[in-house]
């Protein structure tokens, strides 16, 4: 595959992965993904900014071998994740010159969890600057972005800036310029609900960093380059905003019905009152769609069916998934069924407490199906969710 140019003398040499199917084994992928990594041709030197997932790195140096690249003097290693510093040890292999230029942090990680020789790394600070000659690069630590290593690389001469994870979707790609469009920004979505979300106010802060810079490309390390920065950082801002929107998102198990009939009862009525509901089948539906609306939602209604003594295991998985993706939902309520007893809502209100959602009413535990006393009780759920959401 011949490398595409990005800019003179800067070239994509990542590879797309359209066969894989899940992301840290958490969130169906719909496009596959790309692990992005970008050659900079210097006049004295050589650079290759992050590599590639360990089992791809066989197609990834042959690739090297067949765009005629013989020398690397340096592998910029902006964020210690295998997926982006797999193949660092094969490339050293392959290119014994080469030193790894990264952050502490990235340092420690590339030792631990890719064998990477410490006399082969060499440690910048933050802003320092690296010559390849007629051309510049810059780190910029970005703490948080999402992991504590995570850093950006700026070729200033060119004013384009690798943004390591930030920015980034999991989309494969024949062109490596993104055409803005509703599916890349549904990827983009996925993505950061999954990836970004869980560290909203560091996205939101970088956002604007990202924003000042005036940048021409941004050369994220999944999916395509931006070469409208402004299609990729509006939609950060808008997700990484505290403002959420005029959404009631509602995950729900129900093994005989009945709390599923509670959901939908109580979705009508908000519906009818103009508030966006997304009901989420637990069991059968995709995590990541889930993910996506809670970058939105202002609400969460959780339903839960009771197991043996206690909430589904499915409702306790998706209340645990909800409280490390930290949407910035306000509000929330709990309602459900049981058959002979137990406690239905204790684990899944102790598992969502790091959101510190303010409850809407007390846990609504009904005996098999809904009564009257039920859906009279739903109805004033409904009329202070309406209520919170004029605001
Ligand atoms: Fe794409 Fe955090 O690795």
């Amino acid at each position: 595959m011949k490398f595409q140019e990005i800019k003179k003398d800067i070239y994509y040499c990542g590879l797309n992965d359209p066969n894989r199917k899940f992301f840290d084994e958490l969130i169906p992928l719909e496009h596959g993904t790309s692990y992005n990594s970008y050659l900079v041709k210097g006049s004295e030197k050589t650079a290759i900014i992050d590599t590639m997932y360990p089992p791809l790195t066989q197609e990834y140096l042959k690739n090297l071998e067949e765009n005629g690249i013989t020398k690397v003097d340096y592998i910029i290693e902006n964020h210690g994740e295998q997926d982006h510093s797999g193949s660092i040890p094969a490339l050293l292999e392959k290119f014994p010159e080469a030193i790894v230029i990264t952050n502490d942090k990235v340092a420690e990680n590339i030792k631990n969890m890719v064998e990477v020789p410490e006399n082969k790394i060499r440690i910048i600070t933050n802003n320092e600057e690296l010559s390849l000659g007629n051309k510049t690069l810059q780190f910029i630590f970005a703490p948080g972005v999402h992991w504590p290593d995570t850093m950006f690389t700026y070729i200033k001469e060119d004013n384009v800036l690798c943004t390591c994870d930030f920015l980034g979707a999991h989309y494969v790609f024949d062109n490596v310029f993104a055409t803005p469009s509703k599916e890349l920004e549904h990827s983009a979505k996925r993505y950061y609900a999954e990836i970004m979300m869980p560290f909203r106010m560091m996205c939101k802060k970088y956002t604007q960093i990202v924003k000042d810079m005036n940048v021409d490309m941004i050369l994220p390390s999944h999916g395509p380059i931006h070469k409208e920065p402004s299609f990729i950082l509006d939609l950060y801002t808008k997700w990484t905003s505290d403002t959420p929107e005029n959404l009631v998102v509602m995950p729900y198990v129900s093994m005989y019905k009945s709390t599923s009939s509670m959901i939908d009862y109580l979705a009508e009525k908000l519906e009818t009152n103009g508030i966006k509901t997304f009901k989420y089948d637990i069991v059968n539906g995709d995590v990541g769609d889930l993910a996506m609306a809670l970058v939105d939602a202002s609400t969460i209604v959780f339903g839960a069916s009771m197991v043996l003594a206690g909430p589904h295991p499915a409702a306790v998985n998706i209340a645990y998934l909800a409280s490390i993706l930290r949407p910035k939902a306000k509000y929330a309520a709990l309602i459900g069924s049981y058959g002979w007893g137990g406690k239905l809502f204790d684990l899944i209100g102790q598992l969502l407490t790091p959101l510190k959602l303010e409850m809407l009413s007390e846990p609504l535990q009904v005996k098999g199906k809904p009564k009257a006393e039920d859906f009279a009780a739903l109805d004033k759920l409904a009329n202070t969710i309406i209520e919170k959401h004029k605001n």
